[in-house]
């Protein structure tokens, strides 16, 4: 199954971002075909129709690429004023913007449309952004992917991870697993039918 990975952080000890190579990492051990993005290496500007008119810019049609190809995503999400923050939304609303007067990208949110999607957080708070998940879940139900039921969003994100940015407590690392597993066994249902 290939699975898409990437965080809602460009922060260089970002924790989601943290958190995002260690889904990558236990996806991989679970046999997925991993490609773990970094939105930071997208060069990706705030969503504008006017400048969208002049055409789709480079990075965002690899994006829309990248998502049609992958039938499985994991999100993970840090916690703004008890959001999502605005990376994500400007990256999602692009991916779901319709590539004007290409047919292939005529049908609004291809790269999205029937794909499964698992949403973790990362936070130094107690509640480990889980507010951002409730404000990201209806986004990408609207984007028409399958979101996963089984969710984690990991708190005290400080002294969660070893200096090899590994999980350190056992529970973690089985709630995200417990993530990553649905993810993977929901994608390969719906790719059957
Ligand atoms: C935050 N942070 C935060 N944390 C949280 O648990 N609930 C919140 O509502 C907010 N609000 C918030 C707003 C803004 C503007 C910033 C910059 C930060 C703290 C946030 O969780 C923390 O900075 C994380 O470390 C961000 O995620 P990364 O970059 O570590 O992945």
């Amino acid at each position: 199954m290939k699975l898409l990975v990437f965080a809602g952080s460009t922060r260089q000890l970002s924790y989601n971002r943290r958190l995002a190579t260690q889904v990558a990492t236990m996806a991989r051990e679970a046999g997925a075909e991993v490609t773990h993005i970094e939105l930071g290496d997208f060069d990706v500007p705030m969503y504008n129709a006017d400048l969208e008119a002049r055409g789709t810019p480079r990075d965002v049609v690899r994006l829309k690429e990248l998502g049609y190809e992958h039938p499985a995503w994991i999100i993970c999400a840090p916690e703004y004023n008890a959001s999502y923050p605005a990376l994500l939304k400007n990256t999602l609303d692009w991916i779901s913007s319709p590539i004007k007067g290409d047919p292939l990208w005529s049908d609004d949110f291809r790269a999205t449309r029937g794909k499964v999607v698992g949403m973790l957080s990362a936070s130094p708070g107690a509640l480990g952004g889980l507010r951002s998940q409730s404000h990201l879940a209806p986004l990408l139900l609207n984007l028409h992917f399958w979101v996963a039921p089984t969710n984690f969003a990991l708190s005290r994100a400080g002294e969660a991870f070893d200096a090899d940015g590994k999980l350190v407590d056992e529970r973690n690392q089985k709630r995200v697993r417990a993530v990553i597993d649905e993810v993977l066994w929901a994608a390969e249902r719906l790719q059957r039918r």
